[in-house]
């Protein structure tokens, strides 16, 4: 459509050649061609309009509009297919490889990408051969602008929002709003990814009484004489590997895939030893070691990194993440850092056969401190 069509007044002026500053709110003995001393170039005025070919043939501004309204439905429809690929194309766990990450990612980042960028095209593609077209000229003057500046300014606004034709098409006005509204489904549908809430799950890990306490490097159940004092080992228990059973028979591993990697999450632990002498047992814990060797979760009680920073020497315990520090001679106890409580700790006996292994479950939950409150 033509920008005649608007009746803007200022826009019949400069078609009529009669720009006037003064009609863009500007001081006329102010205007830098008023003063030719001033201006020793001669201003060469504006180039002759020449209008588009949308502002002069009906047939091809309909055309654009239909273009313009075309991407921002194909944007409608890839933010869509955004949703459909999250679900179609679940990454998964296979033993324990992550499988499927690549066509995840691609077609989420595709189908995002292409929404965003169509939105884009379609909004510039409108701006260029659709919204007004015409010349102005803006003179510098000082700041602030004076009340009628501001008035005029809004007037402009006012010329310019019907000019966009924002509330006359409303094929393209509604087709944008609707590629907007359905941008924010792919944020909704993320939400999922939050969840599902973990209920009882945290409260619990796999060690019971009698599962052996494993190397996690050689899979080998540990001895006492396996430690030396000051030595510490990283360890899980036996069920996460194939392992020997009571009678000799061959046992295999009772979890696997992403179970597996849950539980190993939780269950992972750490085991030192220390002259007995140097502990200080916490009360009603006094039977939790064997013979200096203690046991306690490798889950960091801030917020939940891995711990083995070892300071043989000092016998502190240091998480890598935000240096919180456990003194293990006393219960594992912060002496350091934003952790908020001790290292849960895992009570150890010795089985018939002589070997280290669990005598219960952690009586409390391993892992950042916020999980039991309440
Ligand atoms: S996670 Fe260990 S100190 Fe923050």
């Amino acid at each position: 459509m033509s920008p005649d069509k608007f009746h803007d007044p200022d826009f019949e002026r400069h078609k009529a050649g009669k720009d006037n500053p003064e009609d863009y709110g500007h001081d006329l003995d102010r205007a830098p061609d008023s003063d030719p001393d001033a201006e020793p170039i001669p201003n060469p005025g504006l180039p002759e309009h020449t209008p588009r070919p949308t502002d002069v043939d009906e047939r091809l501004e309909r055309r654009a509009e239909r273009q313009v309204a075309m991407l921002f439905l194909a944007a409608g429809l890839l933010s869509v297919l955004f949703c459909v690929a999250y679900f179609v194309f679940e990454p998964g766990i296979e033993g324990e490889t992550f499988v499927g990450m690549g066509a995840s990612n691609a077609s989420l980042g595709l189908t995002l990408g292409l929404a965003m960028l169509l939105i884009g095209i379609g909004a510039i593609q409108w701006a260029r051969k659709l919204m007004g077209d015409h010349e102005l000229i803006e003179y510098r003057h000082g700041a602030p602008s004076s009340a009628e500046d501001r008035e005029e300014a809004l007037a402009a606004f006012r010329a310019g929002s019907r000019e966009s034709g924002f509330g006359r098409r409303k094929l393209i006005r509604n087709s944008m709003l609707g590629s907007l509204a359905l941008l924010g489904l792919p944020a909704v549908v993320l939400l999922r990814d939050l969840g599902p809430l973990p209920g009882r799950k945290l409260e619990h890990t796999v060690w019971k009484r009698g599962v052996r306490v494993v190397n996690d490097v050689t899979a080998l159940p540990l001895r006492p004489e396996d430690l030396r004092i000051g030595q510490l080992v990283n360890a899980e228990p036996a069920s996460f590997f194939e392992h020997e059973g009571p009678d000799g028979e061959t046992v295999p591993a009772e979890y696997e895939g992403t179970e597996l990697i849950i539980e190993k999450g939780k269950a992972a632990v750490i085991v030192v030893r220390m002259s007995p002498e140097e502990i200080t047992p916490v009360s009603g814990r006094e039977n939790w070691g064997i013979d200096g060797i203690v046991c306690y979760s490798k889950i960091c009680t801030h917020v939940g990194c891995p711990i083995s920073l070892w300071e043989q020497q000092t016998r502190l315990l240091l998480c890598p993440c935000h240096q919180s520090t456990f003194d293990l001679t006393d219960g594992a106890r912060v002496t350091f850092g934003p952790a908020a409580r001790a290292l849960p700790q895992l009570p150890l006996m010795v089985d018939e056969e002589g070997y280290i292994v669990a005598m219960s479950d952690f009586e409390e939950p391993v892992g950042p401190s916020y999980w039991e409150r309440g």
